[in-house]
């Protein structure tokens, strides 16, 4: 993916965020400017975030599983995945996230549990070395199919109760 690649899409936000989320890939507008989530599905997530007052400016931060776009928008294969799974890992070390959200099935596949099915599984907190995980709706799916939204949102009001459980001073 490297080959067709404009630009690499690393991340955004604050790197002293208690919040990490993790979509899938870039597309085409994250290819094109290099920033994650910026086309319609990202103005979707950024209207969530806002609803439960967190930005990406301030207090999250957002990665990807692979940081090139997949031709046509394709699924990452699991080896490609496998290729950036350092470069999140790394991520993950200087972050220090309290919680992760997972963006979507790939991410919540990988990172909480290979059987993982957003529809059943969303919104349900998984813990492993001390981290707060949970599998949420990709915005993409979101826009595809919008009766859907309200159990997206009903997922980050979940993640507004762990921020004041395990990090209230993020709404200090
Ligand atoms: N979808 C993702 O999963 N990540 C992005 O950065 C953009 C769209």
């Amino acid at each position: 993916m490297s080959k067709t690649r404009t630009n690499v899409v690393f991340g955004i936000g604050n790197p002293n965020a208690k919040i990490l989320f993790i979509g899938e890939g870039p597309g085409q507008n994250e290819d094109l400017t290099g920033i994650p989530f910026v086309g319609r599905g990202g103005k979707l997530l950024d209207k969530m975030l806002e609803e439960i007052n967190l930005s990406r400016e301030k207090n999250i931060y957002i990665a990807n599983m692979v940081k090139c776009r997949p031709p046509n928008n394709r699924d990452p294969l699991p080896e490609e995945i496998d290729c950036c799974i350092d470069y999140l890992r790394c991520q993950f070390k200087i972050i220090r996230p309290k919680i992760i959200v997972c963006v979507g099935r790939i991410a919540a596949m990988r990172i909480i549990k290979n059987d993982f099915r957003v529809t059943r599984e969303h919104g349900v907190w998984f813990t492993k070395k001390n981290v707060h995980i949970m599998g949420t709706f990709h915005p993409a799916a979101l826009l595809r199919n919008p009766n859907n939204l309200p159990q997206a949102q009903d997922d980050f009001k979940k993640l507004k109760e762990k921020i004041f459980e395990v990090a209230p001073e993020i709404y200090e």
